[in-house]
């Protein structure tokens, strides 16, 4: 099963494809945009399981695997036996002889790697507590249609140092930008990831010293999913660690601001910025449909091969 492809993290596809699938991504948007039947895979059934919440990543895969002409199937973890325990190796095995690609949210990343290592199918990371790499085509894709190529920019993080941020990391790689990260002491990203990409990628504690001059501005919320204990104590170490309109004025002027959603209003972004009438963060939302359609039809054809 070794040469099935899959969607981990960025480091899965080159640097080429990505961009590739970027484009792709932008094309289908204008063709579902101008009512272009998409449905070139009748009968293809994705597999969606969930151990954590989603409200943008089900919508947009069900949505979007419906548009390309097939079906998608929530599971979630209360109501299947991979909640309850069978073994994630046997699951995998007989998910994926029924359906044709995988998609799955849950916490530990060790376990959509060992779901892939005994899938005879595609599986797809739709974010695990280290990486989210489906939210990052959406945002490469904004960013693209916005702005052009993010070659050679620079992008500042502002936050907890975690997934998205992880998963900003390989981007910063795949897409060849600079990344400033701004974490409260103690929440920064994984050490060996930030050692194999310290040509590019830089901690500086400060949110100001970070977002000064950078193109892009990027956070998430303060606390994760299964972090939600911790939620009280974070907004007191993270309160400096806001996006708004004073960080922003020290970006570049025609700097981007960007966020995954859920999104907390006077947390980690002002309410003025969320709400502000030129803000791309729902084009960035839209683009998690384009984008996965994108990313599934490369998939489902590099399996047909
Ligand atoms: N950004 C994102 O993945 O949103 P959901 O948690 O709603 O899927
Ligand atoms: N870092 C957030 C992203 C949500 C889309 C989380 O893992 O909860």
């Amino acid at each position: 099963m070794s040469d099935i492809r899959h969607f981990l993290t960025l480091l899965d596809f080159s640097p080429q494809e990505l961009q590739q699938l970027i484009l792709r991504s932008i094309e289908m948007k204008q063709a579902y945009r101008a009512g272009k039947d998409q449905r070139a895979f009748p009968g293809s059934v994705l597999a969606m399981f969930f151990a954590k919440s989603s409200t943008r990543t089900r919508v947009s895969f069900e949505a979007g695997m419906a548009q390309l002409g097939g079906h998608a199937m929530f599971l979630s973890a209360q109501d299947t036996q991979l909640g309850r325990g069978e073994p994630i190796e046997d699951s995998a095995k007989v998910i994926s002889s029924m359906v044709d690609i995988v998609m799955l949210r849950t916490f530990g990343h060790d376990i959509v790697e060992r779901f892939a290592a005994h899938s005879s199918v595609p599986v797809i990371n739709a974010l695990t507590d280290d990486y989210h790499p489906c939210q990052l085509l959406a945002d490469m894709q904004t960013w693209t249609e916005h702005r052009g190529s993010i070659a050679g920019k620079s992008a500042c993080w502002v936050g907890d140092g975690n997934n998205m941020c992880q998963s900003y990391i390989n981007a910063a790689r795949q897409f060849d930008f600079e990344l400033r990260i701004a974490c409260p002491p103690g929440f920064e990203p994984d050490s060996a990831l930030l050692k194999a990409n310290s040509d590019r990628v830089i901690i500086e504690h400060d949110p100001a010293t970070a977002a000064r001059g950078a193109d892009l501005v990027v956070t998430d919320v303060w606390a994760s999913m299964g972090q939600e204990n911790e939620q009280r104590e974070r907004a007191q170490l993270f309160a400096r660690y806001q996006v708004n309109s004073e960080l922003m004025s020290l970006a570049a002027s025609d700097a981007l601001y960007m966020h995954c959603l859920p999104a907390h209003r006077g947390e980690e972004i002002s309410a003025q910025l969320m709400d502000a009438p030129d803000t791309v963060i729902w084009d960035e939302a839209e683009n998690r449909l384009h984008a996965q359609k994108a990313l599934m039809e490369m998939l489902l054809l590099s399996n047909r091969a």
